[in-house]
């Protein structure tokens, strides 16, 4: 990650200084102050270029005196619009900006609010996320630069201490993307578990159950979408228990489907290679787990994964095949490549049976009708109950991970009934992600519960504000202050 500190020093007079300034109200005197030291270049800049330090705009000046190498001035947008994400989107469109050219950068914060330098931090930290490991010979021009900033505010000592828990955050964000953008070769199920095992180390309890716990069970759905794969399934179990007492957990569901083939049903090649992120939700619980653990939240919470492979061989699950799942409940499966909520149905009825949580929260790459129909800039929210439909949505418009609702009328039920077994696990294409939404419903036994469709924002095409192309880490933010602004204290 991406070495941060706070400085409360006068403004330096060399080096690249990353200025944040707000589009109307007085200029911060940290731009005033590097307009006088370099003789008027910022004023003669602004003019030439008619920037108006619009939300996420940059503007670069290169040796424009006084010593600097370069003053690189960024948009806050309307003062009346600047919160947590409009900051980090501004540092975040600072550190893309500077990423490649310099190693050290300070970023000049006087122009934001106090109680929001630590979100310079934090957009500058996931700005400056790159996944490169498997590179080995990157050309120059494509080489991330950028290893330190300091952020000058006045209040240095207060934005530090905001930035021991927001830190968390961005760590749990960085987790996600990392098990995300992993290749589906080296990220399976058993890697998988490996990899959450860690969280160990934060003081989470973590259970693994292998394909043996969960036959004995009765994992009939989830183990007949990882019966063609010769890595075995898992079911991993996280517990934070930061509460202190033992009140009823808020529950995280994620679909870990680490490399999604269809199946029998198999994919067309083009774009199938982008099937290795159908983990994301799983992804973005683990991130939210460590993020609530690495800040010590006072909440009791439980993180849930269903770990498979969906691939094809002799002894595949075929289309027509009936499954019993740990609910009771049997399912026809028509289409091998609607296994997300194969998965999902009993790691519900599984979470909501043995710890009783007060509500169930699963995000998931479910359908790719949620891309059509809300393509990358929403993610699907689906809810039994309107208030915590509505705190989720409050929380997405909070950290600019966005949600926008969709029904859940029970006149889609229709569409999912089987001749021969209780349910088909699809209902064809009028109103797809919805009719995926009420197939996991029948399993969440009546728990207040939000089903979130992640498959257009998991993964992003290219760079926007403090989110790099590739892995977004999509739900981390999103969760995180969920859980903080309703269930802790
Ligand atoms: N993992 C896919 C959904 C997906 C699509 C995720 C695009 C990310 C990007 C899911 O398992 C799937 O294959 N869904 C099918 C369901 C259909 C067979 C009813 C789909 O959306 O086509
Ligand atoms: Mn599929
Ligand atoms: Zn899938």
């Amino acid at each position: 990650m991406l070495q941060t500190g706070f400085s409360d020093a006068a403004l330096p007079v060399d080096g690249v200084l990353a200025i944040l300034v707000p589009e109307d109200g007085p200029r911060p005197a940290s731009y005033l102050a590097a307009d006088r030291a370099t003789g008027g270049a910022l004023e003669r800049a602004v003019g030439a270029a008619s920037f108006t330090f619009s939300a996420g705009r940059t503007c670069m000046l290169l040796a424009p005196g006084g010593g600097f190498d370069r003053i690189l001035l960024v948009g806050l947008g309307k003062a009346a619009e600047i919160g947590a994400s409009a900051v980090e989107n501004a540092a975040g469109a600072a550190v893309t900006a500077l990423g490649k050219l310099t190693g050290a950068a300070r970023i000049a914060a006087d122009g934001v609010e106090p109680a929001l330098v630590a979100h310079v931090a934090q957009g500058a930290t996931l700005a400056a996320f790159r996944f490169d490991s498997y590179h080995t010979r990157l050309p120059e021009d494509a080489r991330w630069r950028l290893t330190e900033v300091t952020i000058l505010t006045p209040d240095a000592a207060g934005a530090e201490a905001a930035w021991v828990d927001l830190s968390a955050v961005a760590r749990g964000v960085c987790l996600a993307r990392d098990l995300v953008s992993e290749p589906a070769n080296v990220l399976r199920p058993p890697e998988f578990a490996t990899r959450i095992e860690a969280l160990r180390e934060l003081g989470v309890e973590v259970e693994i159950l292998d394909r043996d716990a969960m036959a004995e069970l009765g994992f009939g759905a989830l183990l007949g979408v990882a019966q063609a794969s010769d890595a075995p399934p898992r079911t991993v179990l996280m517990r934070w228990n930061g509460a202190g007492d033992d009140s009823a957990p808020l529950a995280f569901v994620g679909k870990g489907v680490t490399f999604d083939s269809g199946g029998i049903s198999i994919k067309p090649a083009g774009g199938m290679e982008e099937m290795k992120t159908d983990m994301a939700g799983a992804a973005a619980v683990v991130g939210l787990i460590a993020a609530l653990a690495g800040r010590k939240a006072k909440v009791n919470v439980v993180g849930a994964v269903g770990l498979v492979e969906n691939m094809l061989a002799g002894n595949a699950q075929r289309p027509g095949d009936v499954v019993r799942t740990y609910s009771g409940q049997t399912v026809e499966v028509i289409n091998t490549d609607a296994e997300g909520r194969l998965v999902l149905a009993d790691v519900l009825w599984y979470v909501q049976e043995r710890f009783k949580p007060r509500l169930m929260v699963d995000l998931a790459t479910l359908t790719g009708a949620i891309v059509v129909g809300l393509g990358h800039e929403y993610a699907g929210l689906f809810s039994n109950d309107d208030a915590l439909a509505g705190r989720l949505a409050a929380a997405g418009e909070e950290t600019g991970e966005l949600l926008w609702r969709m029904p859940l009328s029970d006149a889609y039920r229709e569409a999912l009934r089987s001749d021969i077994a209780d349910f088909k696990n699809v209902g064809g294409r009028p109103g797809g992600s919805i009719t995926a939404a009420k197939f996991l419903e029948h399993f969440v036994n009546q728990v207040p519960w939000a089903h979130l469709d992640i498959a257009g924002t998991a993964w992003a095409r290219k760079t926007v504000n403090c989110t790099p192309k590739g892995a977004t880490g999509f739900g981390v933010r999103l969760l995180e202050r969920f859980v903080r602004e309703n269930h802790e204290g």
